[in-house]
């Protein structure tokens, strides 16, 4: 029912400068994996096997991750080192990507809106691949696409976070549904703790039901003069019901340096080397 997944990996990824001057921070690797591959991942997980990229200037890495590296792949063929492409290989042939780019950088909600002719008029997955989520059990978008089924509109990912942290998130007020579950009554993108509504912040992982696209063509720039996805999901959460889950799992801001490096430690500790 739900088949599609948009990836925005547009932005410039300041915080992570010099490293991301002339790489996309999306292909920063934790451990020896690029952050957009555990995405991408996750998606396929979820079921979501049409992936779509938002893409910008300098982010080719991207889509050449995605396809065949001829002459490299010709020279290891047949040799011990082939099994490295394995992982790589799978994602490739599970999955189709589909690119287009956003041509000036102005927020998450305008490069969500530049993905509409890849996604058309169907529910769809957003992955922010900087937020890497890992789960003990099924990753976060499959739990979300399973709440999907049950209630039939957009939902977004929380988790709680110390107040001194709020400033870097949406934050969201809601009315209790179920244990983790809420529906929104309001949203603060990047409130100070005095403005905060409560401690629950918006992490990367969202399901969007296609009418965001007309709402966030309406959305005027909002805080930093971005156009903002949380603007529009409160649009939408008057007109109707967004749902706000606290997922199940642990999830590292890789675009900040000190996140980066908390995953790493983890995945090498517990996942490549476990
Ligand atoms: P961030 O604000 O975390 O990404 O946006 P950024 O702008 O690249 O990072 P900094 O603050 O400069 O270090 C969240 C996600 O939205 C995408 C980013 O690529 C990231 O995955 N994004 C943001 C876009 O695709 N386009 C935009 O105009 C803004």
């Amino acid at each position: 029912m739900i088949k599609k997944c948009l990836f925005p990996v547009a932005g410039y990824g300041t915080r992570f400068l010099p490293a991301t001057k002339a790489m996309p921070k999306e292909m920063l690797p934790v451990v020896n994996k690029p952050l957009v591959q555990y995405g991408v991942e996750e998606a396929i997980e979820a079921g979501l096997n049409d992936i779509g990229m938002v893409t910008g200037r300098g982010k080719r890495a991207i889509a050449d991750h995605f396809d065949v590296m001829y002459e490299l792949e010709d020279q290891i063929s047949g040799t011990s080192k082939e099994e490295y492409l394995t992982g790589i290989r799978e994602v490739m042939g599970e999955a189709s990507f589909s690119f287009t780019r956003q041509v000036e950088m102005r927020g998450l909600g305008d490069a969500i809106l530049n993905g509409r002719r890849l996604i058309g008029d169907e529910p769809f997955g957003v992955v922010l691949s900087d937020d890497l989520c890992i789960a003990d059990g099924e990753g976060v978008m499959a739990q979300m696409v399973k709440l999907y089924k049950q209630f039939r509109c957009s939902i977004v990912a929380i988790q709680e976070v110390p107040e001194d942290q709020l400033h870097k998130f949406g934050v969201i007020a809601g009315e209790k549904i179920k244990d983790g579950l809420y529906q929104i009554t309001d949203m603060v993108e990047k409130p100070t703790a005095e403005e905060a509504p409560s401690n629950l912040a918006i992490i990367g992982r969202y399901i969007l039901t296609p009418d965001i696209f007309d709402i966030i063509e309406d959305t005027p720039p909002g805080k930093n003069g971005e156009v903002q996805i949380t603007d529009a999901l409160m649009t939408q959460a008057k007109n109707g019901c967004v749902l706000a889950y606290k997922f199940k799992g642990k999830r590292f801001d890789c675009g900040s340096v000190e996140g980066f490096v908390d995953a790493t430690n983890y995945v090498f500790n517990n996942i490549y080397n476990a």
